[in-house]
């Protein structure tokens, strides 16, 4: 998989992609990550990549141009999924990463905080995503946030499968709560079930904890799920 990240400050990736699991994923060729400077793609000669708004008001738009260069400088000839970041996008979630994940190629576009002119949108872009109700400087966070998501998902990136397994949203529910050693720490000891060598029972009580951490903390997220009898049992005991 080739992942292509477009941006005016190319710097900012550098750590966050040498490091830890993307950083392993690269060295061991499960995916080709590229962060490709915009500035060289304006045709001015000083290289400005934003404009004023048409209309007014204050900030900086993107120009369309260098976007939609480079854009097209980057695809490999296949298909592949051209996302924006942009607080008007769709909520990226653990069902649109696994969706990403299938591509070949993805091309993040990282906007910045007025965002990027219209036309980028309605010539190249296939997905406009967010992270969130909330509003940042720009796409650089958001595109690291897609990135990682969307790589831990690609077969023997992680190494035990059975984590991505039981995490939270792949699932539909939030994750029960891990111990580790010591058994006792500042007066707080280790449910009893968890030492207690009984497979069944730790299943049981891991799905228990899911499900009533779900209702409390993620409502909705709980409506959602289809609760089996055994799990109704669970919840009244
Ligand atoms: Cl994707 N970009 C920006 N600039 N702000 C955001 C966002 C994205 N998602 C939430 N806030």
């Amino acid at each position: 998989m080739k992942i292509d990240i477009i941006s005016i400050f190319p710097r900012l990736f550098e750590p966050f992609l040498s490091e830890s699991v993307l950083g392993k994923a690269g060295s061991r060729g499960l995916v080709n990550i590229k962060v490709t400077d915009l500035r060289p793609f304006a045709e001015d000669k000083h290289n400005t990549t934003d404009d004023t708004p048409y209309g007014g008001g204050g900030g900086m738009v993107m120009r369309p141009a260098p976007l939609v260069k480079a854009v097209e400088n980057l695809k490999n000839g296949g298909r592949p999924r051209v996302i924006l970041t942009t607080p008007q996008g769709k909520l990226f979630n653990q069902k649109l990463a696994q969706e990403f994940a299938q591509a070949e190629q993805l091309i993040i576009i990282c906007g910045r905080y007025r965002g990027v002119d219209e036309r980028v949108r309605q010539l190249v872009v296939t997905d406009s995503v967010s992270i969130g109700d909330y509003v940042l400087g720009g796409g650089e966070l958001p595109a690291m946030m897609i990135t990682e998501a969307v790589v831990r998902l690609i077969p023997g990136v992680v190494g035990n499968e059975d984590c991505i397994r039981a995490d939270s949203f792949t699932s539909g529910l939030l994750e029960y709560p891990n111990y580790t050693r010591p058994e006792e720490f500042m007066g707080l000891s280790v449910p009893t079930v968890l030492t207690s060598g009984n497979h069944a029972e730790v299943g049981r009580w891991r799905r228990r904890e899911s499900l009533l951490r779900t209702r409390t903390l993620r409502p909705d997220l709980f409506e959602k799920i289809e609760l089996t009898k055994e799990d109704r049992k669970l919840l009244e005991s």
